[in-house]
């Protein structure tokens, strides 16, 4: 089948790379000339798994393409996926100027039927607004149908997310172009619900909220846990034992981050208000995890006795591994509050270093995690990459000034780090328990 998937970031290129390695004809348009000249060239402008791999064979093979042209995407394809950003808005409302946008080409340019599936994280209603645009742009000449097909892919498991799904989401209101949808997606063998538009649209946030909900409600009590003594990775080992507690998003830390769960939940905040209803419980859902990150900084300045003067490393930048996506990553908040604090910081991380280093120009970066870590007065670790696990404890004990791990994943067994003869901090661990209660100004 002929698709066109418009928008070619995170989420655009993996649905569009993966549907030509299922066998269909697929454009990829973008807006973004500089994206679409490096995909053509077989280079792809993020870094995700497997992903430049699936780029260059389908592209050789001819089954995918690449435009900058959305209206010629769109007068060539059938079906139309979106995949354009929904950023927050200046009061946390999803903004959807770009599915807009994409609503009003298809609109202009289509010459025949089109099924347009919207990809795109949007607000309950969107499907209802992105119909009205097409119907006054294309001045109701031909019919259409407007699907949702919301995404569930994990950045740094992108393509394996797209291609072993737990489950596909269509929302329709007519049911033959949520079968069309339906069959580009039988390859996988996954379970298919099919709902009305609403539903689709609301399953999507109530994911992203509830995966949030699991973050901040262990960080409290990984909080609680440091204050009482006990230790949070034991407390959900024997919680998570119960089958009706899933232990996934279960791991307290530094909060969560990213360009969904941090935008998607006050959005869903802001779709309550305006349907009339104060979201108490998702409310403080962001508050603990904004509070998360202040609490880590706090711990760290507690321990120094003071942030000014002090060098602080820093481990990871990207909001998790396998990704150099840094929108919304703890990471850049935790490194702005060291600086604001009047700690020198340098930072390393293994792909993301080059996005930080745009919007975060005053910080040190390093070439290796060890060199981060030289003459350093405390590390730490902030994102949780494969290549941190294994750290030389001993030899980050004899680099460092003040050999003082900040676990801000818990990654670490705290015996191991201090038997190297670090200090070891983490989050609602039995080692470090006090209380940080130092102001992190200098
Ligand atoms: N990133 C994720 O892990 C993830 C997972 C699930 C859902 N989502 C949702 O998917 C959507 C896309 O997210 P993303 O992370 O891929 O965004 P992104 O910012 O990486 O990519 C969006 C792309 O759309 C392009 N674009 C903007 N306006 C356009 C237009 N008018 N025509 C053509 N292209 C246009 C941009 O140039 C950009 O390349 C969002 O709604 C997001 O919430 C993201």
């Amino acid at each position: 089948m002929r698709i066109a998937v418009v928008g070619t970031g995170y989420v655009g290129l993996v649905t569009g790379a993966c549907f030509a390695d299922l066998g269909n004809a697929v454009i990829c348009a973008d807006i973004d000339s500089r994206k679409i000249e490096m995909l053509t060239r077989g280079e792809t402008p993020i870094f995700e798994p497997g992903l430049v791999e699936k780029v260059r064979i389908n592209s050789r093979v001819g089954r995918l393409s690449f435009t900058d042209d959305v209206a010629d995407a769109v007068k060539k394809s059938k079906i139309i996926f979106v995949a354009v950003g929904t950023p927050p808005g200046p009061n946390g409302e999803a903004d959807l100027s770009q599915v807009r946008a994409v609503a009003e080409t298809v609109g202009e340019a289509m010459d025949g039927y089109r099924s347009v599936v919207n990809k795109s994280t949007v607000p309950v209603g969107t499907g209802d607004i992105v119909s009205q645009i097409i119907a006054e742009k294309s001045g109701g000449a031909y019919t259409y149908d407007v699907v949702s097909n919301p995404e569930f892919l994990r950045e740094g498991s992108a393509i394996h997310d797209f291609m072993e799904p737990d489950r596909i989401v269509i929302g329709c209101s007519n049911a033959a172009a949520g079968e069309m949808v339906a069959e580009l997606y039988a390859p996988l063998n996954a379970p298919i619900i099919i709902t009305d538009l609403l539903s689709a649209e609301m399953i999507k946030y109530t994911s992203n909220a509830f995966l949030s909900l699991k973050i901040s409600f262990i960080n409290e009590i990984a909080n609680i846990c440091e204050r009482v003594g006990a230790d949070v990775r034991e407390v959900v080992e024997g919680v998570t034992k119960d089958s009706r507690i899933n232990p996934a998003f279960f791991g307290a830390g530094v909060g969560y981050g990213g360009s969904c769960f941090p935008k998607d939940t006050l959005a869903l905040v802001d779709i309550a208000a305006k349907a009339g209803y104060d979201f108490k419980v998702l409310k403080a859902v962001i508050d603990v995890n904004d509070g998360q990150r202040d609490l880590f900084v706090k711990k760290i300045a507690a321990r120094l006795g003071k942030l000014k003067g002090k060098k602080v490393a820093v481990w990871g930048l990207s909001f998790k591994p396998n990704t150099d996506d840094i929108r919304e990553s703890p990471a850049l908040d935790i490194i702005q509050k060291l600086l604001d604090g009047g700690a020198a910081v340098t930072a390393y991380d293994p792909v993301a270093m080059d996005a930080a280093k745009e919007v975060l120009p005053g910080v040190g970066y390093a070439d290796d995690p060890y060199a981060a870590a030289e003459g350093a007065d405390a590390l730490a670790v902030v994102t949780d990459w494969n290549e941190f696990k294994e750290a030389d404890f001993k030899g980050l004990a004899k680099a460092m000034r003040r050999p003082l791990i900040f676990d801000g994943r818990n990654i670490y067994d705290p015996a191991k780090v201090e038997a190297a003869g670090l200090e070891y901090v983490g989050v609602g661990r039995r080692p470090g328990a006090a209380a940080p209660e130092a102001d992190i100004k200098p």
